[in-house]
């Protein structure tokens, strides 16, 4: 029964992916459907693997991710040797169990000696890699690549991408700032924020910050300060596409950006100011679908039409990028989805006269696969053989990778053995972070944060160590810092095969408590 009705929620994913671009904004009556289908299932006490419904890019995952979850419910028994796994078969594909992205399982336990655990890695050379891709998206009359500092602001990343001739998206005043310490000038910095920095930001102006207004009112304090001033706007273009509900921020559902419907307002106030709009701006989530982020940029490009002034077009980031197995076919190709875009700069040009310049936002796309966080398993605990589970502990959580608790994300986790070699068998295990917290779940369900499940992992002991991979984007910089007074892990350099450099120190208990005042 199960089979059939996760069946059934696939078909209806199928449906909706073949939808014609028009009525992707449908997709929400989808989603009430499968919200209401998923009521149905669980009062049937059976607790599908599902996807997100926000998107329609899913779609093809969720069959995979079923695929893949049918195929490791197939691998019966407790223990199993890596190459019975390795052998299993679903639909012709080989379950290929998860490996480690860039270290050595010799270099894990190096890095654990030198630096303790928990810790962050991040490789010097996937980062550059992955600059020097982005740097060849498709584009017509020029393109700039603005690295999203939030999915990991650590200045030496930063400094990094400095070098790589990237220029900066910062979504704070306070990110600004943090821009410009690690050495880029303000006039490479773009700043698209929910928290306009009134303190700061008209000094940051003035250095030569460049401010896309995201409402209504943001655009009035800019125009009241800098009256014939130059501005970009950041529009919420009628359709949105995240990875999860939580990562889609443009449609109806979003307060992101200004509404497509008031740019006649948009247009009074740029007149009563005497405003000079030179950039529209979208972004509509991170791991957005591809056909979506393409419709987008037809209808921003419409938007550019409106303000002759507009020299530049920013289509945001969001690029989808595989971190578990079976989502690596689905990662963006830039060149796919850039190469239509592109040819509608060219049409736009030929239209209008004016060759807009491109510009990108990758945070993702840069930095998902290039960072690893080697652990520790600090206690492993059963709870009984009928209903139970054996659990690993790790000396890391939510306290260093959110996603799984926040998103339901899937992160690879790949066991390494106190010697630094890799288990030779198997087990099914139920790996949880170290906070006091039900929600600090290292495997919840894909897209089910709440829900707990079983993934066949090396078999592994207390002391032995545990990499989760793909934890370079929002996880160091979108940690639940400090929480059970836990500090925040160390940094390192993966500098070259072998050579690590600190990039940040772990927090003490000291800097913990700072600032606190005792009264
Ligand atoms: C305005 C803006 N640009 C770019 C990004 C980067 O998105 P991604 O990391 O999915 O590429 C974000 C992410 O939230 C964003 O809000």
């Amino acid at each position: 029964m199960c089979e059939r009705e996760n069946k059934r929620i696939g078909e209806m994913y199928r449906c909706s992916s073949v939808k014609s671009m028009k009525s992707i904004p449908s997709l929400s009556t989808s989603s009430t459907e499968h919200r209401k289908h998923r009521r149905q299932l669980k009062q049937r006490s059976f607790v599908p693997v599902t996807t997100n419904t926000m998107n329609t890019s899913t779609n093809t995952a969720y069959d995979d991710r079923n695929a893949y979850f049918n195929c490791r419910s197939a691998i019966n028994g407790r223990n199993k040797s890596l190459a019975q796994v390795m052998a299993a078969n679903h639909d012709g594909n080989t379950l290929e169990i998860e490996r480690l992205n860039f270290l050595r399982p010799a270099e894990v336990k190096e890095i654990a000696e030198q630096f303790g655990t928990p810790v962050y890695v991040y490789d010097l050379e996937t980062l550059r890699e992955q600059a020097k891709k982005a740097k060849m998206f498709p584009n017509a009359f020029g393109v700039c690549v603005r690295y999203a500092m939030k999915a990991s602001p650590n200045a030496s990343i930063l400094k990094t991408f400095l070098d790589e001739g990237l220029h900066i998206d910062a979504s704070s005043g306070y990110e600004v700032e943090r821009a410009v310490r690690a050495g880029f000038k303000y006039e490479q910095i773009s700043l698209s924020t929910q928290d306009f920095p009134v303190e700061f930001f008209e000094g940051q102006c003035r250095k030569g910050l460049k401010v896309n207004a995201c409402s209504l009112s943001q655009l009035e304090i800019f125009g009241q300060k800098f009256p014939g001033g130059s501005v970009g706007l950041r529009f919420n273009p009628g359709l949105g596409s995240g990875g999860t509900g939580k990562t889609n921020v443009g449609g109806p559902s979003s307060s992101f950006g200004i509404w497509f419907e008031l740019l006649p307002k948009c247009e009074e106030i740029v007149k009563k100011y005497n405003l000079n709009v030179e950039r529209i701006h979208t972004h509509i989530g991170s791991g957005s679908d591809p056909a979506v982020w393409q419709k987008v940029s037809s209808l921003s490009l419409a938007l550019c039409e409106k303000f002759p002034n507009v020299k530049t077009l920013n289509l945001g980031g969001g690029y989808k990028v595989g971190r578990m197995n079976y989502e690596k076919s689905k990662s963006t190709d830039l060149n796919l989805i850039g190469e239509p875009v592109k040819v509608a700069f060219e049409d736009f040009a030929k239209r209008t006269g004016r060759e807009l310049k491109l510009e990108i936002e990758p945070g993702t796309f840069l930095l998902a696969n290039s960072c690893s966080v080697v652990s520790k398993a600090q206690d492993i605990v059963e709870t009984g053989t009928n209903e139970g589970h054996t659990f690993i502990k790790l000396d890391c959580g939510m306290t260093e990778v959110l996603r799984p608790s926040l998103y339901g994300a899937q992160h690879p986790l790949i066991n390494v053995l106190s010697t630094g070699e890799l288990p030779s068998k198997t087990k099914k295990y139920v790996v949880v972070g170290h906070c006091c917290e039900s929600g600090d779940l290292m495997t919840p369900a894909p897209d089910e944060p709440e829900t707990i499940s079983e993934r066949e992992l090396g078999e592994i002991s207390i002391g032995d160590f545990m990499v989760i991979e793909g934890s370079g984007a929002y996880c160091a910089g979108m940690s639940s810092k400090n929480y059970n007074t836990f500090p925040e892990a160390p940094e390192v350099m993966r500098t070259k095969p072998g050579e690590f450099k600190i990039i940040r120190k772990r927090q003490s208990v000291d800097q913990i408590l700072a600032n606190e005042v005792m009264i």
